[in-house]
């Protein structure tokens, strides 16, 4: 075989080796983003509401700020895996239950509404925009594309969230310069960035 005609084989085994697992990571990602809603939408809304709103059977709201703050992803996990009522609804399910607390409830606090003096968009261009452009395009060199729907399906609310509060690598930490509330109001600004 000419050694051009084999390199560029080789070139277009690769091309396709590269697009199967693409195609893979965003199915799989996708596939966990889906099944936490239905486990949660099977499981759980005979008590507590799809949207996560008080009901008359369960008055906890995991939409507000207070309560996506109150407890780690690991005591949820736990409480979900221990508490008796619980436990037997979840079948003592470590993985099924980390599912729920990870992708669903957890992802919950960006659908809390804002004082209608926060006003997000002023806020990303203050601080982030020198990085970050307004349309979500990385600015900055090795700053994420906010646009990016794989970025955006591995990520929940909560990891954005940390993200922003407490910074990592040249990203810088926002903990002290903003408050809870304006930090899950960039969430929701960013979640609208997907393209
Ligand atoms: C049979 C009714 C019922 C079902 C079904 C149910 N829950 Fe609950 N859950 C409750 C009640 C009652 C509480 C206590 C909170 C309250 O209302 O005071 C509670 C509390 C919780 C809490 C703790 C809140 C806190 O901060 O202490 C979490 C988390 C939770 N439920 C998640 C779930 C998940 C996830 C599912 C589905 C896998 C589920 N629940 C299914 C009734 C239910
Ligand atoms: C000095 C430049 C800089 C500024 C200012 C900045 N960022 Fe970033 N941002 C980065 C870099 C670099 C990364 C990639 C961090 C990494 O994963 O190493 C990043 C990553 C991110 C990510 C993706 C996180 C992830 O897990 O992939 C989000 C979301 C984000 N920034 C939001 C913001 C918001 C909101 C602000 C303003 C409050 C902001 N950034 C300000 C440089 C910046």
């Amino acid at each position: 075989m000419p050694l051009a005609f084999k390199r560029e084989l080789k070139g277009i085994i690769l091309l396709i080796l590269s697009l199967i697992t693409s195609f893979l990571v965003l199915f799989t990602t996708n596939l966990h983003a889906q099944s936490a809603k239905k486990i949660y939408s099977s499981d759980c809304t005979a008590c507590h509401s799809l949207e996560g709103k008080p009901t008359e059977k369960s008055k906890v709201d995991f939409t507000t700020l207070k309560w996506q703050r109150s407890k780690s992803e690991t005591e949820l996990v736990n409480f979900l895996t221990e508490d008796s009522k619980h436990s037997e609804i979840i079948d003592s399910d470590k993985n099924k239950a980390e599912k729920v607390v990870k992708r669903y409830l957890k992802t919950l606090g960006e659908k809390v509404e804002f004082s209608a003096k926060i006003n997000p968009t002023e806020i990303f261009q203050k601080n982030c925009s020198r990085c970050h452009l307004p349309t979500g395009e990385p600015l900055f060199p090795k700053a994420k594309n906010l646009q990016d729907s794989k970025l955006h399906e591995s990520l929940s609310g909560n990891d954005i969230f940390k993200v922003i509060q407490r910074g990592r690598g040249k990203m810088p930490d926002y903990g002290a310069k903003l408050n809870e509330q304006e930090i899950w109001s960039l969430v929701a600004l960013i979640r609208k960035m997907r393209k």
